[in-house]
């Protein structure tokens, strides 16, 4: 069975290309590498929701003549499941095996329990606050002594890894290594059971995926709740509605919670760009005559120079000459998917840049002017930047549902 909503196949493919979550992949297999140096055979891992195994297979390949590693990947999509059995057999791992099943009961690591490694990768920012905490007081039951868990979790406000690490904490745990993913949200944790194993259940119940409706706006409502409210109003044809929304949900003090959800749509930007098909980077990008490369290089500069103007403004810098009307400038057209998605990425560092200089300023007045919603406050801007994300953004998922359904962002 396939889980609902999201297209976990298409979600695999952002590891193709540099980005936010090969870097958390890299910081995974090296802490992997790292306990794996330690460990004595045999090994036992346990990998929950494990995708495609790619976390877990290099590194095991890796140390394949010092330790032998066994243990189960649980994963309930059959395309990642047998991608997970292909990588295995291709690196000769006769130790692991793939179920396909669901990770969420306990009862799919029957058999496979105590493990000296359990992976909690990609699990955390996908179901409830409950149901992570429900986990981790789980874990030792999985756990063999002094085993490690390595977890993932985004940082997005409210930042919930501190809670995370205090109940791995308060469960027999002791914190080992927290890095931060350079330019993302995201985060690794290990953590290594000092106290004491339990007995285990399988008939508990972890977790559940949270349902994804499938719709891209509505998912990504969860993490960018003000910047889709004020989007809405586009969606029905009321601009008005758009310039009301963006002033009721800005005021002094509002710059970092917009920031952080215009992180979480730069995030649904790079999901979608891996996503694409190559040849969608030259077709109609929806505005104009542009291409979709130009279209997304627009957006990155669009949001970016939203972003530094309202910052000049709040820091009395705006320059005399500056003309007051934003120009709609195209990207490079020839632009590559790699290219696209770092723009977007840099992007985003300038608004965080920005944005230290908006905090405390957000109803400052600023002489910036933009054809659709006339002039707006310092702080206005950055929530507006967010408007006109999901313009484009509406636009890609169009593209990208032309002839061939792609994932919304998860
Ligand atoms: C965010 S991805 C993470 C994959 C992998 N752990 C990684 O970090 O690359 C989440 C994975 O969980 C799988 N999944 C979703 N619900 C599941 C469930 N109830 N049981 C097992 N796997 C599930 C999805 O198919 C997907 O492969």
């Amino acid at each position: 069975m396939s889980p609902p909503g999201t297209d976990w196949v298409a979600w695999h493919r952002q590891y193709e290309a540099e980005g936010p979550l090969s870097r958390r992949l890299a910081t995974v297999q090296a802490h992997i590498d790292r306990i794996l140096d330690q460990g004595t055979s045999p090994f036992r891992v346990l990998s929950l929701c494990s995708g495609d195994g790619r976390d877990l297979v290099g590194p095991v390949a890796r140390h394949a003549s010092s330790v032998r590693v066994e243990g189960r990947l649980v994963e309930l999509d059959p395309v990642l499941s047998a991608a997970a059995r292909a990588s295995i057999a291709a690196a000769g791992l006769d130790g692991l095996e793939v179920r396909e099943a669901d990770a969420g009961a306990a009862s799919a690591a029957d058999g496979a329990v105590p493990a000296n490694l359990v992976l909690l990768c990609g699990i955390f920012g996908n179901v409830s606050d409950a149901d992570i905490e429900r986990t981790i007081r789980a874990a030792p039951m999985l756990c063999a002594p002094g085993a490690r868990v390595i977890w993932t979790r985004h940082r997005r406000e409210p930042d919930l890894t501190p809670a995370i690490r205090r109940w791995f904490e308060e469960s027999g745990f002791e914190h080992e290594a927290f890095d931060s993913i350079a330019d993302s949200t995201g985060s690794v944790g290990v953590e290594r059971l000092v106290g004491s194993i339990e007995a285990f259940d399988p008939s508990l119940r972890l977790f559940r995926f949270r349902e994804t409706t499938g719709y891209w706006l509505d998912d990504l409502e969860a993490s960018a709740p003000d910047v889709v409210a004020a989007f809405r109003g586009i969606e029905e044809g009321k601009f008005i509605s758009v310039r009301r929304e963006v002033r009721r949900r800005t005021s002094t003090g509002s710059a970092p919670a917009i920031v952080a959800q215009l992180a979480a749509v730069a995030g649904a930007f790079d999901i979608l760009l891996a996503q694409l098909p190559d040849r969608a980077f030259r077709e109609p990008g929806g505005e104009g005559d542009w291409n979709v490369a130009e279209a997304i290089g627009h957006t990155a500069h669009a949001r970016a120079g939203l972003a530094l103007a309202a910052a000049l403004a709040a820091s009395d810098r705006w320059p005399v000459d500056a003309p007051p009307v934003v120009p709609g400038v195209p990207g490079a057209a020839a632009a590559s998917r790699d290219e696209l998605r770092r723009r977007i990425a840099m992007s985003q560092r300038s608004i965080e840049r920005a944005s230290r200089s908006i905090a405390g300023h957000e109803t400052d007045p600023c002489p910036l002017e933009h054809p659709l919603v006339g002039r707006l406050r310092c702080g206005e801007w950055l929530l507006f930047a967010g408007v006109h994300d999901l313009m484009h953004l509406e636009q890609l998922h169009a593209i990208a549902a032309g002839p061939r359904v792609v994932a919304s962002p998860a």
